[in-house]
């Protein structure tokens, strides 16, 4: 096994992309025990940093030196051999592969000849109860929440005997409380690693971090310890500018309804009941809020609405034509908006283009093709205008969708489904990723769809998004609508214990 990590420095990093300098000359260093935060908005390079101490990419410029010894990691083995292992945020497991063979992927001291997965289960087992983090071994990815999927990152990059942990936007993809126990499994930890935790989110860095650094641009712009500066302050020193709360000021709707989901069961991947009788309506200029924690029936909701999963029984009204059992195309084209949790997988086609993933659902359009031929300069005018509007950080139009950064593939997704003008939109955890000022915006857009008179559902765990900007929050647990709630009713309090279950009459 390596020797002990007394201190990881970069020094000098620079590393260019066509058209844009990612890595702008940056110098940081983290101790023993010490946890760093490393903030910025997307696309602020933080990723790409850290890819480059993975050995992923290759700097342009800069070294890099381990307890003062410079080193060349040329694949992320080299940096596995050397102590270093990352959690990705674009999670690197195999989906149709189970828990405990992606764990032995990572793990090639316990290969003799034949994989000894008796040894790896023993060794996830181990970890599971040395921090908490429970996983079963024998689930296949694919049929796992990201959440959950998430855990299973951990446990791998733990099992391989890590001393310095990197972990690229951990909590974007957990729901409050999972949050809080990484927070203290992470503090835990520091007692025995060192930490690069990248977050948006400015009360985990306050609740976690020793030190902190912020990327702008490629660049860094600040250095500190954390218990000098206030969350304020960190904001403002990332994004330039103070940020303001959008808030939900008229809880009007225009009185019809939208969308009326009655008794509906519908599967999940692992053939339980994911909704087992749900039922719910929501009105045209309405955003009802349906928050609960992630593997509720969320995923299985959104999916059966656009026509993605098949409904076992019960029925969807969506302005008043039954969609049950309809094709996503049909339902497209009645009107139905979808920013789906999966975006790499369900939200774009990663290889194609951005301009290209801009109309994929308006291509035979007469604003963008003549009788089957595209109109090519509109698409363009148009993607340009959708990427200043945006603000989709990319060097051109024609980059592939799936190489930009998670927030700007998210930005790519609202930029379309929003202009799309439809009548109702699915929303699932659409800030999930975006820096504070992005989500300012998407909320603005949001608001705004719902001040035209159109209807949104809004699944969402950020308890703060869904009580600024919600008319209404229905609590989901365990397929079923527990409680709904007005926007004035709800409390962080009330919303969680309704989450976890417990009903109020009891
Ligand atoms: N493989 C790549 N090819 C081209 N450009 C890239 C690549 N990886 C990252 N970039 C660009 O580098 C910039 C920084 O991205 P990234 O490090 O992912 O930002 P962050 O993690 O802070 O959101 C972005 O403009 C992004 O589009
Ligand atoms: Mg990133």
């Amino acid at each position: 096994m390596s020797e002990f990590i007394k201190e990881l420095r970069v020094e000098h990093i620079t590393k260019r992309f066509p058209g844009i300098l990612a890595s702008d000359d940056i110098s940081l260093s983290v101790g023993e025990h010490e946890i760093l935060a490393l903030v910025g908005e997307n696309g602020a390079g933080k990723t790409t940093l850290m890819n480059i101490i993975m050995g992923l990419y290759q700097q342009d410029e800069g070294h890099i030196y381990i307890n003062d010894k410079e080193v060349h990691f040329k694949t992320p083995n080299d940096a596995f051999s050397a102590g270093i292992g990352m959690v990705h945020q674009q999670y690197m497991l195999v989906p149709n592969m189970t828990v405990l063979e992606n764990v032995a992927l990572g793990l090639k001291d316990c290969w003799k000849k034949t994989v000894d997965l008796n040894m790896v289960e023993e060794r996830i087992k181990l970890i599971s109860e040395k921090y908490g983090l429970v996983v079963d071994p024998k689930a296949y990815i694919w049929q796992l929440s990201v959440g959950e999927q998430q855990r299973v990152e951990l446990v791998k990059t733990l099992c391989q005997g890590v001393r310095f942990l990197i972990l690229d936007e951990p909590t974007s993809a957990l729901t409050p409380q999972e949050t809080d126990e990484l927070i203290l499994l992470l503090r835990k930890m520091s007692n025995e690693l060192s930490i690069i935790f990248i977050s948006h989110k400015l009360n985990e860095v306050k609740a976690i971090s020793h030190k902190v650094c912020i990327l702008r641009h490629g660049k860094v712009v600040f250095e500190g310890n954390t218990s000098d500066y206030s969350s304020k302050e960190i904001a403002a020193l990332m994004t330039g500018h103070e940020i303001e709360i959008t808030e939900n000021t008229d809880d009007s709707t225009t009185g019809d309804t939208a969308l009326e989901i009655s008794d509906l069961c519908v599967k999940s991947d692992r053939g339980f009941l994911a909704l087992d009788n749900f039922s719910l309506a929501v009105k045209f200029g309405e955003i009802m809020g349906i928050s609960g924690v992630s593997g509720n029936g969320q995923k299985e909701l959104a999916e059966a609405i656009n026509g993605l999963r098949k409904v076992e029984s019960g029925s969807i009204i969506f302005k008043n034509k039954n969609i049950t059992g309809k094709s996503p195309f049909d339902i497209i084209n009645l009107g139905m908006g979808y920013i789906p949790e999966e975006r790499n997988i369900e939200g774009i086609v990663p290889s194609m283009s951005i301009k290209d993933n801009i109309i994929l659902k308006d291509s035979e359009k007469n604003m963008f093709s003549n009788k089957h031929i595209l109109k090519n300069k509109s698409i363009e005018e148009y993607t340009e205008k959708m990427v200043k509007q945006f603000d989709i950080r990319t060097p051109s139009i024609q980059t592939a969708a799936g190489s930009l950064s998670g927030g700007n593939i998210q930005k790519v997704i609202l930029a379309r489904e929003i202009n799309r003008n439809p009548d109702f939109l699915v929303c699932v955890y659409p800030i999930r990723g975006l820096d504070m000022g992005a989500a300012e915006f998407v909320h603005k857009q949001l608001l705004d769809l719902k001040y035209k008179g159109k209807g949104i559902l809004l699944i969402s765990e950020e308890l703060e998004e869904i009580m600024n900007i919600c008319d209404r929050i229905a609590v989901i647990f365990k397929g079923k609508i527990q409680k709904v709630l007005s926007r004035k009713e709800a409390t962080t309090s009330r919303l969680g214990v309704l989450m976890a279950g417990v009903s109020e009459d009891d």
